[in-house]
């Protein structure tokens, strides 16, 4: 199954006011469609103050009138099942917005029928936030600090509270009963926190501080009673789940306590960086393989993968894993170099076109709350340049820059001025040129989705990787019911001749698929960035 990620505001403006919206969204289905997705996740498309870009709802039951309204989030369901797909929205429970009339209410005081909805104290703990300063902050109102593991307009809900859990039950009902087919659930393992909320180490409070709101001791009762909801209505649930380990997935995975479809998990987002991408590394193909297998080993047989490279908290892939200067080649082997894996396929908008990271001069430039706090909070006493860097390598923002779609003025994106810069590249990577070229990276994922789909070995088979000491090459192999699949991805910038394993010697190969046209199947010299995937009887 493929999923096709859609961040709205940068997707497709319809109206014409420079925001993409629901309207685009509806106009742009066919080309969904087209690239052989079964599927699209709609990231938050509520009404918010836009603190966090949509992660701050300030009523879970509407349209942000920026997007449009109830009536076209209708027909956009309806469509994309008339095409048949299937859609998935963006639960937030962990927190709402400030603006929340629950929050308005909580504030008030400590004994109105909101009060107990968000975390209060007189007296904070030592954790900062994942957005911005400390975790807390002081509510004059109310005369106590509420807990925000994000930004200052997210406080966190009190899960702990059983009215909350019926609230969100009822959020569930609510889109479900319209028709939408399950949800993708924000930062789900941090719901339940820790008794007594404690300290975490002085000088990690924000890494520290996660071990006491990740995978809390009611986590898996509150997520039996959504998974309840779920049920009645056979809907789908993927959890995100930051820093979550694969004993802990699998906790949530199988066993008694089965309460998500599928999880995604970060570790292959680390190859570059520790934590968070803001703190850079070189690139490591040994780190990234090795994160890729421990998942699929471990998930073998048990549970679903969720095979990503991108999203709309992550900068573009090509420019941290792959190499601009071999644009299209590196686009394409990374497109290769995940999708036959064992799990479910997420593309990101602009990924299948190869959109790469934008390059802004100044820090008021950027929209992302976490870029700005990063930009002020770390290595303030580097130079602007350096900092820059910094923020050109980490930020969300790079994936949050308007779809590429054609080469003419806004990148076919809006006819007026759009919300955000567009990247100065559309002119050379936009939809429009790379629908009319057979080996663009957009054709190449369409051949990757469609080919997976045809296999049941690239759908169910084993997989085992091989020569993972190798810092050129990431080689891994797909066996089922007597079918063998070998997907061969060289990372390297330059030529790389490839051995294959002692078991492949001789025996009879068809390359199926590549990005390099006209290859000889038998000349193992690879190119940069060179991917090929070789069926073997
Ligand atoms: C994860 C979301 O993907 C991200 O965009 C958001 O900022 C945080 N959760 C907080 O909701």
């Amino acid at each position: 199954m493929t999923f096709y990620q859609i961040w709205v505001r940068s997707f497709c403006d319809g109206n014409g006011d420079g925001i993409g919206d629901l309207y685009g969204v509806y106009k742009k289905l066919e080309y969904i469609k087209s690239l052989g997705v079964d599927a699209i996740w709609l990231c938050p498309v509520y009404p918010s103050p836009n603190a966090d870009y949509g992660y701050d709802i300030s009523d879970y039951r509407d349209i942000h009138p920026d997007f449009g309204d109830l009536d076209v989030f209708r027909k956009v369901l309806a469509k994309t099942h008339r095409l048949g797909m299937k859609l998935i929205m963006d639960l937030v429970v962990n927190h709402t917005s400030d603006e929340h009339p629950w929050f308005l209410e909580s504030r008030k005081g400590r004994d109105n029928p909101y009060s107990n909805y968000y975390i209060w104290r007189d007296k904070p703990n030592n954790w900062d936030s994942l957005f911005e300063g400390k975790a807390w902050t002081y509510d004059e109102v109310r005369g106590q600090y509420y807990l925000h593991i994000f930004s200052k307009k997210q406080p966190d809900l009190n899960m702990d509270n059983p009215e909350v859990r019926e609230e969100v039950k009822g959020i569930m009902r609510y889109w479900l009963d319209m028709g939408v087919d399950g949800f993708r659930e924000d930062v789900i393992n941090f719901i339940s926190k820790k008794e007594g909320l404690p300290d975490g180490l002085p000088f990690l409070p924000a890494i520290n501080g996660m071990f006491a709101y990740k995978d809390g001791p009611h986590i898996h009762e509150y997520l039996a009673e959504f998974r309840e909801v779920a049920k009645e209505y056979d809907c789908i649930q993927i959890g995100e789940g930051p820093m979550t380990t694969v004993k802990t997935a699998l906790m949530y995975l199988t066993g008694k306590n089965k309460s998500l479809d599928m999880m995604f998990s970060f570790d292959h987002m680390m190859a570059d960086c520790f934590y968070t991408e803001y703190i850079h590394h070189p690139f490591d193909l040994k780190k990234l393989k090795k994160a890729f297998s421990k998942w699929q080993y471990s998930l073998n047989g048990k549970a679903w993968n969720t095979l990503y490279l991108e999203n709309h908290d992550h900068p573009r892939v090509i420019s941290r894993y792959g190499s601009e200067k071999f644009h299209r080649e590196s686009g394409t082997m990374l497109a290769a170099c995940y999708i036959f894996q064992q799990g479910c396929t997420f593309i990101y908008q602009g990924q299948e076109i190869g959109m790469t990271n934008i390059r802004l001069r100044d820090i008021a430039e950027y929209k992302d709350i976490s870029s700005i706090t990063n930009f002020n909070r770390y290595h303030v006493n580097d130079t602007i340049e350096q900092r820059m860097r910094r923020i050109y390598r980490s930020s969300r923002d790079s994936s949050r820059t308007p779809m590429q779609w054609s080469g003419r003025r806004n990148a076919g994106f809006s006819r007026v001025k759009p919300w955000f810069t567009v990247n100065p590249n559309y002119r050379r990577i936009n939809v429009e040129a790379q629908e009319n070229e057979p080996d663009s990276i957009l054709n190449f994922y369409r051949k990757c989705v469609k080919l997976k789909k045809s296999s049941a070995a690239l759908t169910y088979g084993r997989y085992r990787e091989f020569f993972p000491g190798s810092r050129e090459i990431y080689m891994y192999e797909r066996v089922y019911k007597g079918h063998r699949w070998l997907i061969i991805c060289s990372f390297a910038k330059h030529n790389v001749i490839v051995q294959l394993p002692k078991e492949y010697a001789g025996a009879e190969k068809k390359l199926i698929l590549g990005n390099y046209p006209g290859t000889d199947p038998d000349d193992m010299c690879f190119g940069p960035y060179e991917a090929r995937v070789y069926a073997f009887r």
